[in-house]
């Protein structure tokens, strides 16, 4: 029997440096050899958000050191690779561009395939690496650059059903966090504080929780928290403030999902309806459950990937670069990078494609 792929995959798209090899095992589902994420968390903390600058300067220092770390974790001699998946778009332009000319760099060198990846299709594609789930399903993605629903139809075959139309989750938390004086990224800490104060202490409102389908906004949520926290003086005020904000996420997201559900089977009528929650937000215990509910109560059901692959990783990279070696979908070695991309009918690879997410 001819051995399975194997697909080392990049990620640099914003302030994590991480590679990943993987491979199907003998039951043809994903098996991840190897996942190596460095974070910069450190570099960017003082500046209390993600600099681009230093973020690609990072990445340039460590692309190969994490490769070589991924590649001995694995146990799989880099003559075995078949091919590299990089992510292509979208992200901080300068990030990009660095695990992409390293990745086309290794796949020149190793003569195989090179593969560009939209990081979002890598989110999409994760829960794959730990449970078998058939096409279609809707995904919910919330991460501190994206908040989107899309249903996913099959590789590369995406339809985007709502979106925010400002501010991402994972930044309403982080900035909601900052208010409340903690650093960046505040969004797992603001959840500590949120479990130590009363939800219903302050009424915080839910912009176009009636309209626009399931379209999100969180930008109104973040102004009234301004007019709070200048108010605020003790500790308890904090706690209670974070509460109140996390409940209204919780609310937010229990009656755009019930929207979601119902745009899902319109265009899908199938029995088994699954609906994957991805991104860094997915970690979130009290979204988690509150989503588990909303499934519970519709005929959905609820799948998280792991917590190490709700963040960004190279995994998932791969694991799109599996699906698409799979069918040979491979990209020329001219792929430039696509800082906005989104993940739809449209998606393609065009330079600086200029599509607001
Ligand atoms: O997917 P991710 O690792 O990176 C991208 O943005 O692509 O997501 C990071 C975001 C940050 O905004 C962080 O604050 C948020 O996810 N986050 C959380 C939690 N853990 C991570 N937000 C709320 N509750 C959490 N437990
Ligand atoms: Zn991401």
């Amino acid at each position: 029997m001819a051995e399975k792929p194997i697909i080392l995959g990049i990620e640099t798209s914003c302030d994590e440096t991480a590679v990943s090899l993987i491979q199907d095992d003998e039951s043809n589902l994903p098996k991840i050899l190897s996942n190596v994420i460095s974070s910069q968390f450190n570099i960017h903390k003082e500046y209390g958000g993600v600099v681009p600058d230093l973020a690609a300067r990072s990445h340039v220092e460590k692309i190969d050191i994490i490769t070589k770390k991924a590649i001995k974790e694995s146990g799989v001699g880099l003559d075995k690779v078949s091919a590299i998946a990089v992510t292509a778009g979208p992200g901080l332009i300068v990030c990009l561009t660095v695990g992409l000319n390293f990745g086309k760099a290794m796949a020149m060198s190793l003569d195989i395939p090179f593969i560009g990846v939209n990081h979002l299709e890598g989110h999409a594609l994760s829960p794959k690496l730990h449970s078998k789930i058939e096409y279609p399903y809707l995904l919910l993605l919330i991460s501190g650059g994206h908040s989107q629903y899309l249903s996913v139809n099959n590789l590369g075959n995406y339809k985007r059903l709502g979106t925010t139309i400002d501010d991402a989750l994972g930044e309403a938390f982080d900035k909601t966090a900052k208010l409340l004086g903690i650093e960046f990224p505040g969004g797992p800490k603001l959840e500590k504080f949120s479990k130590k104060g009363d939800p219903n202490k302050y009424n915080l409102p839910k912009p176009i929780i009636n309209k626009g389908g399931c379209n999100l906004s969180f930008a109104g949520l973040k102004t009234a928290i301004l007019r709070i926290t200048k108010k605020i003086k003790t500790d308890q005020e904090k706690f209670d403030l974070a509460a109140s904000f996390q409940k209204t996420i919780e609310e937010i997201l229990y009656i755009k999902t019930k929207k979601a559900f119902q745009e899902f089977q319109e265009i899908h009528s199938i029995e088994n309806n699954n609906f994957i929650v991805a991104g860094g937000v997915a970690a979130n215990e009290g979204i988690r459950n509150k989503l588990i509910k909303v499934s519970n109560e519709n005929n959905f059901k609820c799948i998280f990937p792991d917590l190490r692959l709700c963040g960004d990783n190279a995994a998932m990279i791969a694991m799109v670069g599996l699906e698409k070696y799979k069918i040979k979908q491979f990209d020329s070695l001219d792929l430039p990078a696509s800082p906005r991309l989104p993940l739809d009918e449209n998606a393609k690879f065009l330079k600086g494609a200029g599509i607001k997410l």
